[in-house]
């Protein structure tokens, strides 16, 4: 590990692992990996290391240390083994049968994966609180979004790159489902804050009813760790 200290690292990695399962139902199985860990250099799969052969070695180390830990994920459920090879629009192909979501940091990486019988769709985003600056806020949110931030007693900056993050989440659960993908502007986030960390609503400000109906019945949950926040959206089989 290339953590500046070890035991640090190791701690960061399970403080990780317990907020991002904590972010959906166990149906969901989600892992977390350090993209320096020796593991995540080697690609398990020729057909992975050809699809990242020439690319910088920071890329190169997230997207094999992202699909390190999405078998891993793929495991906890007794999934399929196997390369997890990039579409064409950037989405992993899943096997058939499952779902799934990756994120990276540069440090570190996540992934959740389901059986679509359980989940037909979800998307998971971590990011470092601290790149969140008012130009990025102001650009992505919404005026209510930024107005209940405002009201809220937690620091601006960390909220917006929470909603920032949620936003990616979102993104990442319906852009597979939805024929236009969604912008910053076009998905109203609401927001509760619980105990364990926040709720989100969300609400398509697109006028397509059966993307509307989607995007709704979505539940997402986000939460801070350290110097991170982490949010997951799913789509639940039977929508409340
Ligand atoms: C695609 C996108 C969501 C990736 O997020 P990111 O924070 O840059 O990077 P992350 O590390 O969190 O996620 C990267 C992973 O997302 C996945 N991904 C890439 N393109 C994707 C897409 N079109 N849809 C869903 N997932 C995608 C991949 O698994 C990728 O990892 P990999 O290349 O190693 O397999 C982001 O680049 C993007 O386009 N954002 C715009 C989102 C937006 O408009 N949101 C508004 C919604 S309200």
């Amino acid at each position: 590990m290339r953590h500046s200290n070890e035991a640090e690292g190791a701690e960061m990695l399970k403080a990780l692992c317990t907020c991002a399962r904590a972010l959906f139902p166990k149906s969901i199985a989600t892992c977390v990996g350090s993209c320096h860990s020796s593991a995540s250099a080697e690609a398990e799969y020729p057909r992975e290391a050809e699809e990242v052969a020439g690319v910088c070695e920071t890329r190169r180390l997230q997207y094999l240390a992202g699909r390190r830990v999405a078998r891993e994920a793929l495991h906890l459920l007794d999934g399929p083994c196997g390369p997890l090879l990039q579409n064409p629009d950037g989405t992993v192909c899943w096997p058939d049968g499952w779902t799934g979501s990756i994120s990276h940091t540069k440090a570190w990486c996540l992934a959740s994966v389901a059986r679509t019988s359980d989940c037909p769709a979800l998307g998971i985003d971590l990011e470092e609180t601290g790149r969140m600056n008012e130009p990025i806020a102001r650009r992505v949110l919404l005026p209510d979004e930024l107005d209940w931030l405002a009201t809220s007693t937690k620091p601006f900056l960390s909220l917006a790159a929470l909603f920032f993050s949620a936003k990616e989440a979102l993104y990442k659960t319906v852009a597979p489902l939805m024929k236009r993908p969604v912008g910053f502007h076009d998905v109203r986030l609401s927001v509760e804050e619980v105990c364990d960390g926040f709720h989100f609503c969300a609400e398509l400000l697109q006028p397509q009813r059966e993307n509307r109906d989607i995007v709704s019945e979505l539940i997402g949950k986000g939460v801070f760790c350290g110097p991170f926040c982490l949010a997951g959206f799913h789509r639940p089989v039977c929508p409340a």
